[in-house]
């Protein structure tokens, strides 16, 4: 959710800075703008659109050379997508970007009026830049400080102050930023992506802390003005992990990657017929005494909770509940010691599911969460957390992460079922080898891929589709859903299949898709009943399923049929065959895979 830049040192600041927010573009795309500092001069070019067109506007610019600079990718949150709107705001003697929300921007607004401040543009962000020049009398730290105490709401915030040439001030509280050194200079940004072509070394700006980036040196300060030893980390995978290496899309090389995702994930962890999280620093103690567990997460995150509440709730009789972060956090939940709590994210940033996990924390539940973004807020406040190794998540659909996800869910469920004495280590075995040959299979359904494409032009120019599933199948249904409606824009639904004759079936009208998923042998009779009601009448029905389904011949119109597993684990390759259906339906439709309107990658405001 908007995604921010900073460079000062010996290199010229505008490419660092547009090339950087290219890589941070999935964060946020409706402007983009960057500000370049050299003397006393500050040089400001900004755009509504896609960084393209920052580019080609900086590129025809009258001189923007200088080598301190910061730029922003906007994703609108207060104020409509225009020139004016896009950051960097400018108040005196600042120059400000800002990834965030600032909730009492209005009353803020309101008083500083009374001081002579006008706004130009409609944001949030412009506010909190006059409020901090308002508070500015020479000491940066000390306007940034001040401005911490009044401000309300998510910030990460870069600025620039007129008269400290070459020099860029950052504050945290709640979005992130990460920061590193190089001998070319102090880089700071939202995600790492965005400095891989400099440095694979970084620290995680801590909350509530102060960077001072100069030509020389970074320091990390906490508000008191204490200087602190930034924790270093080092990203471990390859920088080639954040290009799109031939495929047309970052979407389909993720769903491309998911055989090494899922590999890198789960092989390291399965030992002897046993789920072994020694390498994770996970204290068996977690899992000690459960009787109930909350999954708690947002959007594809949340879909991958629904496939483990089947799986635990079905093989180990614990009762789960999964919850959207959003609503979590709203309801006065019932937790204590005896709940596991487990907060499933890609970016680890996720405002809404932070907050619920920071209210499971207050109200003393056991937390554990499935985090991808290694150092995210959300695995630095867990009490443990199983990171998923799918590397960089770039398209804002999630695909590698959510099989990933589901897998960080079957680990966990095998570790509950050892440590409660729920399974012997006969059933422990065999769940082993299932999981691995099911993984295995993602391959295979991989190969199917121009097959799938077939199935997708099919129906490209349906209004409407339907996914039904039951059981486990509702969670794949569900994702399956999402994946097609935020990329190709068609008006998709999951439903558990039984559901649809109560309401949704007068929707379904001659040829309108409906994608029904069949990997569970005790409701496969009662999923095909719901499907031929849909059969009659008129719908173009896609079996997406691992089983052999010659007995229903005629009923069905196209056949995805994915190499045979255990029923435990239909999720992996059924995931995948929806996954590229989606994506072939949208490249058929000629949308931006990567980009979908309206959306962004990493949801950090609430
Ligand atoms: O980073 P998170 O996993 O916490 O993000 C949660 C959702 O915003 C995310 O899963 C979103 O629904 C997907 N990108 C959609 O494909």
């Amino acid at each position: 959710m908007c995604g921010i830049i900073g460079f000062t040192g010996k290199l010229q600041a505008a490419e660092i800075l547009v090339g950087g927010l290219e890589q941070l573009e999935y964060r946020g795309y409706d402007s983009a703008g960057i500000a370049v500092n050299e003397n006393d001069q500050t040089k400001i070019v900004k755009t509504t659109g896609k960084v393209a067109n920052l580019r080609e506007k900086v590129s025809t610019a009258d001189d923007i050379s200088g080598t301190c600079g910061i730029g922003h990718t906007r994703w609108a949150t207060h104020g409509g997508v225009t020139d004016t709107n896009a950051h960097p705001h400018v108040s005196g003697n600042v120059t400000l970007i800002h990834n965030g929300i600032i909730e009492n921007y209005k009353e803020l607004a309101a008083s500083l009026k009374e001081k002579g401040y006008f706004a130009v543009s409609e944001t949030d962000t412009e506010v909190a830049a006059m409020l901090i020049d308002s508070l500015y009398t020479g000491d940066p730290f000390t306007a940034l400080r001040e401005a911490d105490k009044i401000l309300e709401g998510a910030y990460g915030f870069c600025v620039m102050f007129k008269d400290h040439p070459g020099e860029i001030y950052c504050m945290r509280n709640a979005s992130p930023l990460v920061a590193s050194y190089t001998e070319d200079g102090a880089f700071i940004a939202s995600d790492m992506v965005a400095l891989l072509k400099y440095t694979k070394d970084y620290f995680v700006v801590p909350e509530e802390h102060i960077v001072v980036m100069t030509q020389d040196a970074i320091t990390l300060y906490t508000m008191d003005e204490k200087v602190e030893e930034p924790k270093m980390l080092h990203v471990d995978w390859d920088t080639t992990a954040a290009q799109k290496g031939g495929y047309a899309y970052f979407m389909q090389k993720e769903i491309y990657d998911q055989p090494e995702a899922l590999h890198n994930t789960v092989m390291p962890r399965l030992h002897n017929g046993h789920a072994d999280f020694s390498a994770d620093n996970i204290s068996d103690d977690i899992f000690k005494g459960i009787n109930r567990v909350v999954v708690t997460a947002c959007g594809t995150a949340m879909h991958a909770g629904l496939i483990g509440r089947h799986l635990i709730e079905s093989m180990l009789r614990i009762p789960v509940t999964v919850e959207l972060s959003s609503e979590f956090r709203y309801m006065n939940p019932i937790l204590d010691e005896n709940t596991l709590v487990i907060v499933v994210t890609q970016s680890g940033e996720t405002a809404d599911s932070l907050a619920a996990l920071r209210l499971a924390n207050e109200r003393g539940a056991k937390t554990i969460s499935i985090v991808n973004v290694k150092g995210s807020s959300i695995a630095r406040e867990s009490d443990y957390v199983l990171y998923t190794h799918a590397g960089p998540e770039i398209a804002v659909a999630s695909t590698k992460a959510f099989s990933v996800q589901c897998a960080g869910m079957y680990l966990i469920a095998l570790k509950l079922a050892e440590i409660n004495q729920m399974m012997s280590e006969e059933e422990m075995a065999d769940y082993c080898a299932k999981f691995e040959e099911a993984i295995a299979t993602v391959e295979d359904v991989l190969k199917m891929d121009d097959y799938i494409k077939g199935i997708a032009e099919k129906i490209k120019d349906t209004f409407s589709a339907f996914y039904l599933g039951r059981s486990l199948d509702f969670g794949i249904a569900s994702e399956g859903s999402l994946k097609l409606k935020e990329i190709s824009y068609v008006n998709s639904e999951a439903y558990n299949a039984g559901e649809l004759k109560h309401g949704t079936i007068s929707l379904v009208t001659e040829g309108v898709p409906i994608i029904a998923i069949a990997t569970q042998d005790h409701v496969l009779s009662k999923l095909m009943a719901n499907v031929e009601e849909v059969k009659a009448r008129g719908a173009h029905v896609i079996m997406v399923t691992d089983k052999d389904m010659s007995a229903y011949d005629g009923i069905y119109d196209d056949l995805i049929q994915v190499p045979e597993v255990d029923d435990k684990f239909g999720t992996f390759g059924v995931t995948v065959a929806l996954q590229l259906l989606a994506y072939h339906v949208t490249v058929f439709r000629g949308y931006d895979v990567d980009q979908p309107r309206n959306l962004a990658k990493s949801v950090t405001v609430e």
